[in-house]
């Protein structure tokens, strides 16, 4: 196909960029976009990663989201020049990290919140001045269902995504009057390389494990075991999102994604529910004296 019919055929259909597509949901991400008739624009830290991916449809591009924000303003004038535009966002990259709070170090934890939160903000934040421009684009930030359940082993990791989802709130709220969408996905345990390899390197363990922490030691052999078993499946996991996403003019500010996740957040709002009721009271009556 000549580069002019293909820009035909794919012409009308949305472009979606997407972080960390080397493996697991990012690379399911673009097999499904591209499946469903829209440009794709995959990144990768390693080009090599993605080069098989290239398709009519799909550009491959380096991009590594702890770039300095010189790096990712460049990343995204170059990327809007492929397709002319972006519609559709999708920060993915991620990695998990193991080990109690006090035994993780704190460049451990800096290099976490690095990637998983200022990765997805930053990246953010060079393609909103063009979403603004047009009034319209789709911001999708890929969280987990971790901060609903807060299991001892993964605070840093559950710490960085409950931040994102942070940023996802306010941002729902700041641009929504710009008509620019944000969608945090708090996903359950998908089958991908997360709590395999990812999980196991040298960078993501601790090097000095506390005996004291027996529940962490627990829930870690838990993890690995289910690595292989995880509930969720990553292409459908893929499809729902953007199936979600694009036949949906609103979107949910936070969606559990997978039965594990919706049974979270459901017992997480039920018991900040119960909570909250039997300490509003106290939370009452502390108001200034009125102004005379
Ligand atoms: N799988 C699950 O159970 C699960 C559950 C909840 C949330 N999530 C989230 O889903 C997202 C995708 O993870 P996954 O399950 O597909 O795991 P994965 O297979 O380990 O994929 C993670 C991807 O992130 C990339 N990445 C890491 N650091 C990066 C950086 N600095 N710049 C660009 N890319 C980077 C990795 O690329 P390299 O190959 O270069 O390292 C890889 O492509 C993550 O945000 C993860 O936290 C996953």
């Amino acid at each position: 196909m000549s580069d002019s019919s293909v820009d035909e055929v794919y012409s009308n259909s949305p472009v979606v960029l997407i972080t960390g597509c080397s493996t697991g949901l990012g690379r399911a991400l673009v097999l499904e976009a591209a499946s469903q008739g829209l440009r794709v624009i995959a990144t990768a830290r390693k080009i090599s990663t993605i080069e098989n991916l290239r398709a009519p449809n799909i550009t491959v591009s380096t991009l590594d989201v702890t770039a300095s924000m010189s790096q990712l303003e460049d990343f995204a004038n170059k990327a809007l020049k492929v397709f002319g535009q972006v519609d559709i966002l999708i920060n993915n990259a991620g990695y998990p990290l193991a080990g109690a709070l006090e035994e993780v170090s704190s460049d451990q934890t800096l290099a976490i919140f690095n990637t998983n939160f200022f990765g997805s903000l930053n990246v953010s934040n060079v393609f909103l001045p063009h979403f603004r421009a047009r009034r319209s684009g789709t911001i999708i930030n890929i969280s987990s269902m971790m901060p609903y359940i807060s299991t001892p082993g993964s605070g840093s990791y559950t710490a960085t995504k409950a931040a994102l989802d942070s940023i996802t709130q306010v941002w729902a709220h700041e641009l929504a009057p710009l008509k620019i969408k944000v969608m945090g996905v708090s996903l359950g345990f998908t089958r991908t390389e997360l709590l395999g390899t990812n999980l196991s390197t040298v960078e993501n363990t601790v090097k000095n494990p506390i005996p004291d922490y027996a529940n962490v030691r627990a829930f870690h052999e838990q993890v690995r075991a289910l690595h292989g078993h995880e509930p969720n499946d990553v292409q459908k996991v893929a499809k729902r999102i953007l199936d979600v996403v694009l036949t949906h003019d609103e979107l949910p500010v936070m969606f559990p994604l997978g039965n594990d996740a919706v049974t979270s957040a459901d017992e997480y709002l039920n018991q900040r529910r119960s909570e909250f009721e039997k300490w509003k009271e106290l939370g009452m009556g502390v108001d200034a004296d009125k102004d005379v």
